[in-house]
């Protein structure tokens, strides 16, 4: 089976790469090769290459500078328009599309620990949950085949994310205190394991729209609170609200997302979230830790 990936270089992306690798065939090109806003450029690509799934890892992912009204044009054409492209090809080519969107469509009013179900409304409070929202309605609009993966809180070896920031964090504050947001609440999700996910779900020719996160949930605050006892860090943690903390974007409190659509077609292969962090710390957490205390070091 051929694949095309775009987002090969970001989190999510490189462990597609590495996971698809070993057993399709995957042409990858990078954000100079093919820039996904430009519609000639897709077709061209896809022409070419001619994929039997074409799997969309790129976008605009930083939530608080979505919210920049200067870059507004250009963060709704890589996170809708790249898709629509992308989308509108896989028509003319034949080919399955596959996009990722995210628990930020949701408005996340749900009391814990109900989960949000594929069926439930999006409802988005944030422009970044809004340009999501709206690439999803550009891929069932276009795309005769299809697989929409709603994820969250993500992390990975590769990339900005939760783990590495409480690491860094960590790293600068020896012995301080750190504040965490203790009432938001979601599934951390290891890149790998979404992966993996995914390679089964396209194997098994799956369509339509689905959930994919890690089983069990957390808040923000037992999230770190498992990485600073796993890795032995000298801080504490002072919960504090998710409106207190300040940042650009609202957020969604509840990012429960129920993997029930895969439950029900016998696909779901994700671990429990404690389990898989445990594994990426096991596995990486003194690399981690090494590369931020080096990247400290550089600042001084
Ligand atoms: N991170 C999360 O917690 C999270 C949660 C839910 C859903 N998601 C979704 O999951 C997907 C992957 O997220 P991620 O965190 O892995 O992303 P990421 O690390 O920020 O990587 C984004 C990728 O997109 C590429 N890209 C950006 N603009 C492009 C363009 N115009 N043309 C071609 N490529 C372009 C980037 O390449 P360059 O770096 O070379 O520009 C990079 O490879 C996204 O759709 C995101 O919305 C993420």
């Amino acid at each position: 089976m051929k694949i095309l990936l775009y987002g090969s270089t970001g989190m999510l992306g490189s462990d597609c790469l590495e996971v698809f690798k070993e057993e399709f065939d995957v042409v990858a090109p990078t954000h100079k090769e093919v820039d996904i806003i430009k519609w000639d450029s897709v077709i061209e690509n896809l022409q070419k290459n001619r994929p039997d799934v074409i799997v969309n890892c790129a976008g605009f992912t930083s939530v608080d500078e979505c919210e920049n009204e200067d870059l507004d044009f250009m963060i709704n054409k890589v996170n809708v328009e790249g898709p629509r492209n992308m989308a509108q090809g896989s028509a003319r080519f034949e080919s399955k599309m596959v996009h990722i969107s995210s628990d930020y469509v949701f408005n996340g009013k749900k009391m814990p620990p109900q989960p949000y179900f594929e069926d439930d409304p999006p409802d988005p409070i944030c422009k970044y949950g809004r340009t999501k929202a709206e690439s999803e309605a550009a891929i069932r609009d276009n795309a005769p085949d299809y697989i929409i993966i709603r994820t969250g809180w993500l992390y990975g070896l590769r990339g900005k994310n939760f783990v590495k920031s409480i690491i860094k964090q960590a790293v600068k504050n020896r012995r301080k205190t750190l504040t965490v947001v203790e009432d938001q609440i979601g599934s951390p999700t290891w890149t790998y394991s979404l992966a993996k996910q995914i390679k089964l779900m396209i194997k098994s020719d799956a369509n339509g729209t689905y959930h994919v996160t890690s089983e069990g949930y957390c808040t923000r605050l037992e999230f770190a609170q498992f990485i600073i006892d796993k890795l032995n860090l000298k801080v504490k943690l002072k919960p504090c609200k998710l409106s207190e903390y300040p940042q650009k974007a609202r957020r969604p409190l509840n990012c429960i997302l129920e993997n029930r659509l895969l439950k029900q077609h016998d696909l779901n292969i994700m671990p429990d979230w404690k389990e898989d962090l445990d594994l990426f710390l096991e596995k990486y957490g003194d690399l981690l830790i090494k590369e931020a205390k080096e990247k400290r070091k550089k600042k001084k």
